[in-house]
């Protein structure tokens, strides 16, 4: 599993890197790694930002338990699909099944990697989990509603998002371009995607209202 922690933070304004913004008196990369370490997988990898390797190691220790001799820590990139594919080239030989998770994703239950996990060992080379879009969605041109969606055929994708490890690794190694997420570069290569249900509690923290969100649910429900 690739655990990818090394974003900057933008849209969250936190004055440091977001995974290690505080959500109680732990930051959001421990939380993350929590349930992480409660689903089964073999290796993990977090990839950490530049310079912050070591509090990365840190929450490592904390949380890996005796599953601590599995765990590597790598340095990300500037963007995602680079931290991930430093994440790709520190797996070891033997692993076939990568799941690529967000630590900003901090609440993810471990049953929705366990689903993942399933769909992939069931032959699916890749399954992502995803939830109902609940809002009415239109299509705009500038401040000009051009078209009602249907939003029955739409789903918002979450993490972790799982893959055969070959299917993975071609994909990466023949991305030209930049996506948003590794559902969409494997898609991009030729291969099905598989759904599975997600979780509202997989929600990225990514504004300072979903910071403020976590924090709620981690004060309502302490671990
Ligand atoms: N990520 C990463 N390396 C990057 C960018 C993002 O490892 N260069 C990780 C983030 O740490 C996060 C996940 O990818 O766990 C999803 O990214 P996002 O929510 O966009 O986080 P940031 O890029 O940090 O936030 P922003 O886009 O607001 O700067
Ligand atoms: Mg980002």
């Amino acid at each position: 599993m690739i655990v990818v922690a090394a974003g900057s933070g933008t849209r969250l304004g936190a004055g440091g890197p977001k995974a290690l913004v505080g959500l109680d008196g732990r930051s959001i990369l421990h939380h993350a790694l929590e349930r992480v370490f409660a689903a089964p997988a073999a290796q993990v990898v977090v990839v950490a930002p530049a310079g912050r390797e070591g509090d990365a190691l840190t929450e490592v220790l904390a949380t890996a338990g005796d599953r601590r001799d599995l765990v590597g820590v790598v340095t990300g990139g500037p963007t995602r699909q680079e931290s991930v594919a430093a994440g790709l080239a520190a797996l070891w030989a033997d692993v076939e099944v990568v799941l690529v998770h967000d630590a900003a994703r901090a609440l993810t239950p471990p049953v929705v990697f366990e689903r993942v996990i399933d769909a992939i060992s069931a032959g699916a080379p890749a399954a992502i989990p995803v939830v109902p879009v609940v809002d009415t969605i239109k299509r705009v041109e500038g401040a000009e509603i051009v078209a009602a969606v249907d939003r029955s055929e739409l789903a918002a994708a979450q993490t972790p998002q799982g893959f055969r490890r070959d299917v993975l690794d071609a994909a990466y190694d023949s991305a030209t371009a930049d996506f948003t997420d590794d559902a969409a570069l494997v898609a991009a290569a030729g291969h099905e995607v598989a759904a599975v249900a997600g979780d509202a509690l997989a929600f990225k923290v990514t504004t300072p209202d979903d910071l403020d969100r976590a924090r709620a649910l981690v004060a309502e429900h302490p671990s």
